[in-house]
């Protein structure tokens, strides 16, 4: 990389660009939260966007040191918004220690940001189990062969841990590790953002008080 590359690279005041890809007005948006995200995820799905399903978890630990990573939405309805991943992991830790928690959908291409907020519970072991029989075989496997967010030597153990497995397992039933299952985010708040030319962004807030009660509807400024 020549000091001119270096440059160009470390120059991010000019990276930017104007969103004019679409509105968001009061009368767009669905009576509620829930079917205003099922409408825009089915647009970004049939936008092709890639990962349409992957959101941002951010969780923040005791110390109030937040966290964040991607995880895949795998189900979601008024109930809540659901992914899987280790019971142990460092994730878990944090939502043991703190259950508030918010998703971050980003898609790009149609110039729109989702923040859900909301408390995490643990899905049970039966549900657990019916998502981990539907994923491929070569996902079972890792999830089995790894502690999540625990530290390993190198690479090769992993992968000797996986070929162990298979030779335990060879008719590639593995079994689903004992903390590995699913987790429920139940929103309380909802923003959808809608990237507008010169930054004058369209931003709608879907907010509640009581898990049941009915949501209010607010535009907020850019
Ligand atoms: C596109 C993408 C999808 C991911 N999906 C998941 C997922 O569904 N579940 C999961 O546990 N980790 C998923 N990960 C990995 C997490 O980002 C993270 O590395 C892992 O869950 C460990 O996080 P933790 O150490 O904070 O617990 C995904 C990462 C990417 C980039």
């Amino acid at each position: 990389m020549t000091q001119e590359d270096k440059n160009d690279v470390a120059n991010l005041i000019e990276a930017r660009r104007d969103y004019t890809a679409d509105t968001l007005r009061r009368s767009d948006l669905a009576s509620g939260p829930v079917m205003q995200f099922t409408r825009w995820l089915q647009e970004a799905r049939d936008a092709n966007i890639l990962d349409a399903t992957a959101m941002n978890l951010s969780t923040a630990d005791a110390q109030g040191q937040p966290h964040s990573r991607i995880v895949l939405l795998k189900h979601f309805d008024e109930e809540g918004f659901s992914w899987y991943t280790y019971q142990k992991s460092d994730k878990a830790r944090q939502l043991a220690e703190n259950p508030k928690a918010s998703l971050l959908f980003y898609w790009c291409g149609l110039e729109r940001q989702v923040r859900i907020e909301g408390r995490v519970e643990m899905l049970d072991a039966e549900n657990a189990e019916s998502y981990f029989q539907s994923r491929p075989e070569g996902s079972r496997f890792s999830a089995a062969a790894s502690i999540q967010s625990a530290p390993v030597e190198n690479r090769g153990l992993l992968e000797r841990r996986v070929a162990e497995l298979h030779k335990e397992h060879p008719n590639g039933n593995v079994p689903r590790p004992e903390h590995w299952g699913g987790y429920r985010l139940h929103p309380h708040r909802f923003e959808f953002w809608q990237g507008r030319a010169d930054r004058l962004h369209d931003r709608f807030i879907f907010e509640r008080t009581e898990p049941d009660s009915d949501w209010s509807v607010q535009r907020i400024s850019p």
